[in-house]
């Protein structure tokens, strides 16, 4: 276990397994669910680029600093605040993130209950040699059959909470060191045949050629908003992964590792799916359901699909596992360490109450579908209000708290293990920090309520 850092916490045990870890939190349903259904709703190449653009220039940034935060304050986001600044409000940036993690872990923890569903119905065979229209339906009437989501919800609510009771080195590290490079390579395959089917190139123009005249303040806020939720970022999963960081460990080259490696997935996880959406006919503004609509399909075209789709699906769900235990991890570290309760009720009670809000949030698709606030179910709702609102915050306090509030040589120490490694970017992350990313995230803010006009 661990033994250079100050006091008994447990801890990632090497480099890798940290790398693994966070890489394990930031790579999932965003990436492969989420960015490709975002990106096809807010016109495509425009919303790659702004995307890009705020993971290199803001996200990165905040990743860091949520590293600096909880390796320093070595507690869950709440406690590091406490810690590091006494006395003052920045707590509530722990607060606002323990409640983004109830939200997020009912709708996240939802649609990784889809993938066991097209995991099953691939086992059963009920997904092969269905059409674009076929597949289409079928995702509907599961969603609205209401009965089988609500279970799945619950198996992996259940799974989530069984690896958090074994313990961040025990449960975290060994489920996402080896399954995350198969299911890249998968994806490369998926990739491959989606671009050689015929009339492909349609759906690469559509992700890589920028038509600047789709750029609205919508497709600003979201795509700041995907750039935050696809790398787990504003809401305290990273420090609190932060605080588990030995203090021998790089973490600026640690943020900036994963966050390469999981614009990458998103961006190849593009790739896969909108050439064959163009060349197998749908559309790239069907929403949630695109990825379970489109990948049967594709599957279909490859010599043993069936296999690969089988194979695929199970990945996808340990993907979205790695993911879900970061978010619970949240909830779990501050009721255990602030309300001094065992980790083991922590997790019973946190799981409970997530599920409380997590049936809710399936049926929002099923039964209660017709039940909507300003155009939105309680899912989409939920997706909005943390993605674009509540992360997008919190990073922005984050980086607030870093440039002006905490000491710039106690990040240094942080960013440099006392002096131990050079950091040549830190005069450019403190511009950063200070500057343009809270001048960024407030614009984005002001220009998608209006008040701003560019
Ligand atoms: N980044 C994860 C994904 O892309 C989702 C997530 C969001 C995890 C916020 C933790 C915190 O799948």
């Amino acid at each position: 276990m661990d033994n250079s850092s100050d006091n008994s916490r447990d801890s990632f045990s090497s480099r890798f397994a940290v790398i693994a870890a966070v890489a394990g939190s930031a790579i999932g349903l965003g990436n492969i669910w989420r960015f490709p259904y975002v990106a096809g709703e807010n016109g495509g190449g425009a919303f790659l680029i702004i995307y890009l653009l705020f993971v290199f220039a803001i996200g990165i940034p905040v990743m860091t600093s949520e590293f600096v935060i909880g390796r320093a304050g070595q507690k869950n986001p709440y406690g590091s605040f406490r810690k590091l600044a006494p006395g003052q409000p920045w707590y509530l940036i722990g607060i606002m993130g323990v409640a983004a993690a109830f939200m997020i872990l009912a709708f996240y923890t939802t649609v990784s209950g889809w993938t066991l569903e097209y995991f099953y119905q691939t086992l059963t065979g009920n997904l092969a040699g269905k059409n674009d229209s076929e597949l289409t339906l079928m995702f509907d009437e599961f969603l609205q059959g209401s009965y089988r989501p609500v279970i799945w919800f619950l198996v992996f609510m259940g799974f989530t909470g069984f690896i958090i009771l074994s313990g961040v080195k025990n449960g975290i590290e060994r489920y996402t060191k080896m399954l995350m490079p198969i299911l890249f390579v998968l994806l490369i395959a998926l990739c491959i045949r989606s671009v050689t089917l015929e009339g492909s190139m349609a759906g690469l123009n559509f992700l890589f050629y920028p038509d600047f005249s789709k750029i609205t303040p919508k497709v600003i806020l979201e795509a700041l908003g995907q750039a935050f939720f696809s790398l787990s970022i504003g809401m305290g999963t990273l420090i609190t992964y932060g605080s588990y960081i030995n203090k021998s460990e790089n973490l600026g080259s640690s943020a900036m590792a994963v966050s390469i490696a999981d614009t990458m997935i998103a961006v190849i996880a593009g790739v896969a799916i909108f050439p064959a959406v163009f060349a197998l006919g749908g559309s790239p503004a069907s929403g949630t359901g695109l990825v379970f609509i489109v990948l049967p399909g594709i599957f279909q075209k490859m010599p043993l699909g069936q296999v690969f789709q089988l194979i695929f699906f199970s990945l996808l769900s340990v993907a979205a596992l790695t993911s879900t235990i970061s978010v619970l991890e949240v909830i779990v570290a501050y009721l255990a360490e602030e309300l001094k309760m065992t980790r083991r009720k922590a997790t019973i009670a946190a799981t409970l109450m997530v599920s409380v809000l997590g049936i809710v949030t399936v049926l929002s698709m099923g039964s209660l579908r017709n039940f909507t606030i300003a155009g939105k179910n309680i899912f989409g709702m939920l997706e909005f209000l943390t993605s674009n609102i509540m992360l997008p915050l919190g990073g922005l306090f984050i980086v607030i708290f870093i440039g002006w509030s905490f000491s710039p040589q106690r990040t240094k120490d942080e960013l440099t293990n006392d002096g131990k490694l050079k950091a040549g970017y830190l005069p450019v992350y403190m511009f950063i920090v200070r500057f343009v990313a809270p001048v960024a995230i407030a614009m984005v803010f002001l220009y998608s309520l209006g008040i701003l006009k560019l």
